[in-house]
């Protein structure tokens, strides 16, 4: 497939290797995915497809741009707004990146200013208003001159958004908003005469067009609308927050976007001011950018401080506001290394910015060294001192290194997502955070609390909480951490290269699945991510929801009325087969799946129970029960094995995980993948997709059947969304909303992964304790989900904490099933679908309730928390007499 920097600038291939360092930027504001932004993506590139695919020279080109996964930009910049003001906005910025990509092609708007201002000119008109009613004058007016397909495309576009945003908006925010966007087409238009003639601005000129081209006005407009208020008459007061507030982005979006725009010759971004117009050389240019992005953001976040304990403070829509507007900041970074335009197609960003960037390869890596400086060469690891990163951004808040290399004149260290300083509204107090730090109580000699999380191990981890916000915790000889409060689980989470991989559970995880990509460490997980990443790009999602259609259908056609089976069995097998699907096509999986659906779960318990084993002498011991997991394993990689020949002997690429495993090549030496390190690939993909889903699945019956006024509501919403009882095909899903809800309230009550295991790679310090190198840390959703603190009545089983404005306030990381960071569950949109789509074929159909006795037992404990057998007693829900088919309106 080409590449974008191939197709814009063929010659960049015969140039020398061309490298720069680039530091880790400061992450200080929180980011937040929005709760559907899945479906939210999903939809907005179908609104792409319906409005403007005529933009786009013809499928590929328009595949390109989705790819690019600008309608994330939307759910990770508002991930508080009410989900169809999130919808809007995420077609929003997709609409004004398709007019930002002609721009800066050549052969689009950006060839002729002129032809470009006139469509401008058209764009402003379909979204003018003249009399205040919220429709856009102009629009069909005769005026309005059609010059080519692709105008219309832009103009029925507009006039969409329009049409569903203007009614959001106040008299005032509409004027801001017709104004905003005659900015940003202004701005773009300046960038366009700059390339056309050859001027490089300095660098207050090259912001001002920036804060226009960026669309800075319609940003904050946008905020505003996500978080329903409306900053009109506050402007004046929040004029000096904004100003760092764009600052930061516009530094940011061109330093990380710089390999993009100097392959296209932009001439309007900060880095080549700084390199052409004030001399500096290209590394000091980067320096110094990550400077500015480090001031801009501190500043920000104390003005924005003085703000909220001054009189405005007091005002609710002020507050909402900043908050929404500290998230755009954190999510406008997130996506900028989120999309893979800026480092080549098919790329994502791999955890982290720091490392060498060669700005030509078709493909961006960050390399610890540069290709022309290899350790061997230099004797030294990692860049040259001159080199490293000019700021220490606080990546171990509190630490005596970061506040020494914080910048003299600098305000003291500013607020964090994943720091300790946070109060409960998501802000910052000035005063240094007191962390509780404890030893669980109730250790006994030589085995510590071992036995806890042997006998009891959800009652154990559910107490800690309440002795500490890190509680110290000992499992024989070893001691653990177990990071209770959530700012300590961020940032544990967001820092990966501190808090790596490691610990008993991915140590013995490792039995299992080697070196994949749930238990690789930091350096080969960057890779790994990368290769496996497109398999979960989001437009391949219809495919596999219909894939998961047919095996849920082909299950539901063995249930018999009043015939009772273990669900928790059932879906097992279910999620193994969907997964398993995905991963081998027909023909080569067949075999496998039975022999794996076997032996998983066997092994799955015997590598938890060695995972909580105090020493580790007892697995070496050749008893029966050891001798069986080992033969269960060896059985597992005689299967896999031979289902990876037939696919290496039948060569062609099915579009399977396993084509693209077998498929894929190493960038630098072209060396595929061996057969043993496919198989941890493949054991990872089977256990994280299979067990996981499984379990929430058999869960959230188990609710069901104990909540009968839930399943009525459920019951509700499948009858008005899939009228004639129908399967959901994917177009469905954003719409089955309250099925989201119970869902989501289940992976909290019952999150699967219920404690995971991280191992310090450096001395470090988390809560004030100085944590040395090897140390293992824990996190557990389960533990973080029943906090009193965070979730009202947590015992109570309620979807509707979930609605937008009642989960506004659960902080980020108390509700962490999927995990965060770059090592979040890279199968989280997949398994969403997955239980969405069979819970709502199931339920539309069939109404589940515990055969007499049966009940979970949470005391079995296992790697993924399941409800042990469960059978259940399955009774059609015949729609005729069925006394709940009432609207939701009726019960809600
Ligand atoms: C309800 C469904 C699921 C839940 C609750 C879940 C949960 C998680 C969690 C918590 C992690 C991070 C572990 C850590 O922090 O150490 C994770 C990682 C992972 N999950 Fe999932 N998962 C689900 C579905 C899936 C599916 C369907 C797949 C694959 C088809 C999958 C594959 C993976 C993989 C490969 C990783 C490792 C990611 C990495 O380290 O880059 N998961 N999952």
């Amino acid at each position: 497939m080409s590449n974008i920097f191939q197709e814009i600038s063929p010659e960049l291939s015969a140039t020398p290797v061309r490298e720069v360092f680039y530091p880790e930027l400061p992450r200080l504001l929180p980011y937040a995915y929005h709760p559907k932004a899945a479906q939210i993506e999903i939809a907005s590139n179908g609104w792409i497809r319906k409005h403007l695919t005529a933009c786009f020279a013809g499928e590929e080109e328009l595949l390109f741009f989705l790819r690019q996964r600008n309608g994330i930009y939307g759910p990770l910049t508002v991930p508080e707004a009410e989900a169809q003001r999130a919808l809007d906005i995420a077609d929003w910025y997709q609409y004004v990146t398709v007019i930002d990509s002609s721009v800066s092609d050549r052969s689009a708007l950006g060839a002729d200013e002129g032809a470009a201002r006139r469509v401008f000119a058209d764009i402003v008109a379909d979204f003018t208003v003249e009399d205040g009613t919220g429709e856009p004058a102009g629009a069909d007016t005769p005026e309005v001159v059609v010059r080519s397909t692709a105008e219309v495309a832009y103009g029925t576009a507009a006039k969409d958004l329009w049409r569903r945003i203007s009614p959001g908006l106040s008299p005032a925010q509409k004027r801001r908003f017709g104004a905003s966007l005659a900015a940003f087409l202004r701005g773009c238009a300046s960038e366009i005469e700059a390339k056309l003639t050859g001027n490089v601005p300095d660098y207050e000129t090259c912001i001002q067009v920036r804060l226009d081209s960026f669309g800075c006005d319609f940003i904050e407009l946008m905020t505003e609308y996500g978080a329903a208020v409306d900053m009109s008459e506050f402007l004046p007061e929040l004029a000096d927050v904004h100003v760092h507030c764009r600052r930061q982005m516009i530094i940011i979006n061109d330093l990380l976007s710089w390999r993009k725009e100097q392959a296209q010759d932009d001439k309007m971004t900060v880095v080549r001011v700084l390199t052409e117009r004030e001399g500096l050389g290209l590394q000091d240019a980067v320096n110094r950018l990550c400077e500015l992005v480090e001031q801009h953001e501190r500043t920000y976040i104390e003005l924005r401080d003085g703000l909220l304990a001054g009189p405005l403070g007091e005002r609710a829509e002020v507050v909402a506001y900043l908050r929404a507007l500290d998230h755009m900041m954190g999510g406008s970074q997130e996506f900028e290394y989120l999309t893979p335009r800026y480092y080549g197609d098919g790329s994502v960003w791999d955890g982290s910015t720091s490392g060498w960037l060669d700005l030509d390869a078709p493909i961006v890596r960050f390399r610890a060294e540069p290709a022309a400086l290899t350790p061997e060469a230099t004797g030294q690891a990692g860049p040259p001192a001159a080199l490293r990163c000019p700021v220490d951004h606080g990546r171990a808040p509190g630490s005596a290194d970061s506040a020494a290399a914080a910048p003299a004149t600098a305000p003291a260290p500013a607020p964090a997502p994943a720091t300790p300083h946070s109060n409960g509204n998501g802000h910052r107090s000035a005063a240094p955070r007191t962390w509780r730090v404890a030893t669980a109580q109730g250790a006994v000699p030589v085995l510590g609390h071992a036995l806890h999380l042997w006998r009891r191990p959800l009652e154990f981890l559910a107490g800690l909480p309440g002795q500490g916000d890190l509680v110290e915790i000992r499992l024989g000889p070893k001691k653990a951490y177990l990071a209770c409060h959530p700012d300590l689980v961020m940032q544990v989470l967001l820092d990966a290269r501190t808090f790596d991989k490691g610990g008993p559970l991915f140590e013995k995880a490792r039995l299992l699945v080697g070196n994949g990509l749930v238990s690789s460490e930091f350096d080969d997980h960057r890779t790994q991510r990368r290769m496996l990443q497109p398999a979960f790009h989001p437009s391949r999602m219809p495919g596999y929801v219909s894939l998961m259609r047919e095996e849920v259908e082909a299950v539901l056609a063995d249930w018999r009325e009043g015939e009772a089976f273990d669900v928790s069995d059932a879906m097992h097998a279910l999620t193994l087969r969907i997964t398993a699907r995905t991963m081998f096509s027909t023909s080569v999986g067949e075999r496998a799946i039975p022999e794996v659906a076997y032996c998983m779960p066997l092994i799955m318990r015997g590598v938890y129970q060695r995972m909580v084993a105090p020493t580790g002498w007892q697995e070496r011991i050749p008893t029966p029960g050891n001798r069986r997991f080992d033969a269960l394993r060896e059985r597992m990689h005689a299967v896999i094995g031979e289902t990876i020949e037939d696919q290496r002997r039948a060569g062609a690429d099915r579009g399977d995980l396993l084509s693209i495993l077998v498929n894929a090549r190493d960038e630098d030496t072209g060396e595929g993948l061996s057969d043993a390190e496919i198989y941890d690939q493949v054991m990872t993909l089977l256990i994280g997709g299979t067990e996981t889903t499984g379990n929430t699945m058999a869960w959230v019956f188990h609710v069901l059947a104990e909540h009968p006024e839930i399943e009525r509501r459920l019951h509700a919403e499948l009858d008005e969304v899939l009228p004639d009882g129908r399967a959901p095909e994917f177009a469905d899903l954003p719409r089955l909303d309250y099925t989201w809800r119970v869902l989501h309230e289940t992976l909290r009550m019952y999150p699967p992964a219920w404690l995971l295991t991280r191992a310090t790679t450096k001395r470090t310090e988390l809560g004030g304790k100085v944590l040395e190198p090897g140390t293992i840390v824990m996190y557990s959703p389960y533990s973080l989900g029943r906090q009193a603190g965070h979730f009202e009545d947590p015992e109570r089983f309620d979807p509707d904490r979930w609605l937008p404005d009642r989960s506004a306030g659960v902080p980020r990381g108390a509700m962490v099933p999927f995990s965060a960071g770059n090592r979040k569950c890279i199968g989280d949109t997949f398994g969403q679908a997955e239980t969405t789509l069979t819970l709502a074929t199931i339920a539309t159909r069939w109404r589940l309730r515990p055969a007499p006795g049966a009940k979970p037992n949470v005391a079995v404990p296992k790697a993924s928390l399941g409800t042990g057998p469960l059978d259940m007693i399955p009774t059609p829900r015949s729609r005729a007499v069925r006394p709940d088919s009432l609207t939701p309106s009726q019960v809600s």
